[in-house]
């Protein structure tokens, strides 16, 4: 296994309006990573370890405190979820615990017929003001920062499609449908200390899958030994990624002062295959007595978005094929049989992924 360097821009050059046409296609071309490094990013790493050491806090608060701030209703989507996601041989997981939030506001919408159908992506904000009332600053500054970079790529996404089509693709396209989107789910990790034996199989943290939604955009984790002093990274552990040129396996290091985007399935299939998503998963480390913290932002579309693919697509084969696809990873095509809408897709994803895995 190979670590590789992932293609890095930064954030002042973006705000100097430099040409990144180049680093898209690298990053998430056929050959690509499927991902970008964001780097000098104002204020980062100041918010960075504020919201990752406040998950830690509020993961180590008695069981009956945390159950006052779950939330069964969105099927443990807001609020704290712990032991409720099950992994892929049906056993509940319970290597992390993580705290959802809306990352674009704490009501975004008033429509009941949404929250009632989508309890999942459109419940209100769940925030533990009475015993960590740290959290919901730490979460929402540091979320601030990602949505930014989120709405950042988007729009080198739709400057490179504009170039790459010679303007078949509309300018702003699909920043609008993101901006649209108010379904922008943050989710801070904490991963307990696992007992050794919990550490063998190759993908421990976290299965192979690829994100199925717009663009993911994660924090570099933050290792804490037990006593909760920082600990340098584990050198075998992180995210893996398959690399769509060969199937091999790479590990890639997110800098610690860094974000991370990458790109979702859909998103994949919107632009036509000339974005691509990559398979990949988060090794464990073999280190006992460890705590990893990460903080991850999911940003998605409206529900109702229709899944169209634009008229300067590549062949549909190609859209949907993803190279070398791990063992037990459902494959997109079959997850877009019968697919009009966005909801119809995150909907085939969530029953392909719980009943294949
Ligand atoms: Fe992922």
């Amino acid at each position: 296994m190979s670590e590789i360097k992932p293609v890095s821009i930064s954030y002042l050059d973006f705000k100097a309006g430099k040409d990144f046409t180049e680093d898209v296609s690298a990053a998430f071309g056929a050959n690509g990573l499927g991902l970008i490094v964001i780097r000098d990013l104002p204020d980062f790493q100041k918010e960075r370890i504020a919201a990752l050491r406040t998950i830690r806090k509020f993961a180590n608060l008695s069981e009956e405190i945390k159950d006052k701030y779950t939330h069964s209703e969105s099927n443990y989507s807001f609020g704290w979820s712990h032991g409720k996601e099950k992994m892929r041989n049906g056993v509940p997981d319970t290597a992390k615990g993580s705290y959802y939030a809306n990352t674009l506001g704490d009501t975004t919408t008033d429509d009941q017929y949404l929250k009632d159908t989508f309890p999942e992506m459109y419940s209100d904000n769940v925030w533990p003001s009475e015993d960590l009332p740290e959290l919901e600053p730490a979460f929402k500054n540091m979320s601030h920062i990602q949505v930014g970079v989120g709405y950042m790529i988007c729009e080198l996404f739709d400057k490179y499609l504009r170039g790459l089509t010679n303007g078949l693709h509309s300018a702003g396209h699909f920043l609008d449908m993101l901006k649209k989107g108010t379904a922008c789910k943050g989710r801070l990790l904490h991963y307990f200390p696992a007992p050794p034996a919990a550490n063998k199989s190759e993908d421990g943290l976290c299965g192979w899958h690829l994100d199925h939604g717009g663009i993911t955009i994660l924090t570099c984790p933050l290792y804490l030994d037990l006593e909760g002093n920082e600990i340098p990274a584990p050198s075998d552990c992180g995210l893996h990624i398959k690399h769509p040129s060969d199937g091999s396996i790479v590990k890639v290091t997110i800098p610690a002062d860094c974000l991370v985007v990458q790109l979702g399935e859909s998103f994949q299939y919107l632009s036509g295959g000339h974005l691509r998503a990559t398979a990949h998963c988060v090794k464990s480390s073999k280190t006992p007595d460890i705590t990893r913290e990460t903080l991850a932002c999911f940003m998605d579309w409206l529900p109702e978005e229709t899944m169209k693919l634009p008229e300067y697509t590549r062949p549909y084969a190609e859209v949907v094929h993803t190279p070398f696809l791990p063992e037990g990873v459902p494959d997109l095509e079959g997850r877009m049989k019968g697919v009009k809408h966005y909801r119809d897709f995150y909907s085939n994803t969530f029953k392909a992924y719980h009943s294949e895995n």
